[in-house]
């Protein structure tokens, strides 16, 4: 298949990109920067969608950017990187002559609402309680297409865990020292997907023609704490993981709306997306985490 990925040239499309072509599918990525094999918005947005099986959408400015401070300017990007993407890519197929068959979107877990006690899967409620569960709500909406002659999926995505970049990039320099640890009480939910499984998700997705609406992008070994996850890290390393990372420091450093993502967690079920018929490669942290760091 043909397959367009705004967004394409990140963390979860470089991993993304390679399943698919080693899948014998073409894909053409959409970006802000003019390449060879690739196309801008800008040229989206003048010449309207390239002919394509299915588009993809994962642009977005990096919430966790370390040389951006938590502002409103900040906060302005991180929401229209990701609606105004999606809505240029969700007109482009509406008007296009020959729609793709399918039109996927990334979001995030964020839509759930943290807590120490609820359990979601993807039919339950959210997306209305603070700035990210409302981004969610808004970035979705803006995916949505009239009419059903486009097959449409969302996958809500917890934290991506993976080598050479996201989460284990920022982490991996204090554990490696043996000075990681728990974030704030640990206590939190930490709900991750190994990248290689979110690739995995979105390519079965595309590829099997009755999956549809939301799916979990998360592993089913649902219960991780932060906790749990510092010290299968630590042991994944070798490294002792008992150093506490303290609230008041998260917060100090990215801002209290941003922190609240570290510091509170969903416990968060794959139910539909183990359901449309996914396998998992790294169903379990303590294998995920050492593919990651061999
Ligand atoms: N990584 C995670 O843990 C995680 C978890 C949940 C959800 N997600 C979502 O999944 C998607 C992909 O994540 P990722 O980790 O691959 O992201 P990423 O590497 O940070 O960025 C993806 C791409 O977005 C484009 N981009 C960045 N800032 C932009 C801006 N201001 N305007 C337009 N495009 C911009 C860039 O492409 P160009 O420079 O080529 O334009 C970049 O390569 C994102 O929407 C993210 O929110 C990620």
């Amino acid at each position: 298949m043909r397959v367009l990925v705004g967004g394409g040239t990140g963390f979860v499309g470089t991993a993304l990109t390679q399943l698919l072509k080693a899948r014998g599918h073409e894909v053409t990525l959409v970006s802000r920067q003019p390449r060879p094999g690739r196309i801008t918005w800008d040229e989206l947005a003048r010449s309207g969608l390239p002919s394509c099986d299915v588009a993809v959408n994962l642009a977005g400015e990096n919430i966790f950017n370390p040389l951006r401070r938590w502002n409103e300017a900040f906060q302005k990007d991180v929401l229209s990187s990701r609606l105004e993407t999606t809505q240029m890519l969700a007109k482009a197929i509406t008007k296009a002559p020959q729609p793709p068959k399918a039109w996927i979107l990334v979001t995030g877990v964020a839509y759930y609402r943290p807590s120490l006690t609820a359990e979601y899967d993807e039919d339950s409620p959210g997306g209305d309680f603070d700035f990210f569960s409302n981004l969610v709500t808004k970035w979705e909406a803006a995916a949505r297409l009239p009419g059903d002659s486009t097959r449409q999926v969302v996958v809500r995505s917890g934290v991506v865990l993976g080598r050479g970049g996201g989460a284990i990039s920022h982490m991996i320099l204090p554990f490696r020292l043996g000075l990681g640890g728990p974030i704030g009480s640990g206590n939190q939910f930490f709900p991750w997907i190994h990248i290689q499984d979110l690739a995995g998700i979105l390519t079965h997705a595309l590829e099997v023609n009755h999956v549809q609406g939301i799916l979990n992008g998360v592993a089913p070994a649902s219960t991780t704490t932060n906790a749990e996850f510092a010290q299968a890290l630590g042991t994944a390393l070798g490294r002792p993981a008992f150093i506490p990372l303290p609230a008041t420091v998260v917060r100090a450093v990215f801002g209290r709306e941003r922190a609240i993502m570290l510091l509170e967690g969903q416990k968060v079920v794959p139910r539909r997306t183990l359901a449309t018929g996914y396998q998992y490669s790294f169903p379990e942290l303590g294998a995920a985490l050492k593919e990651i760091v061999a």
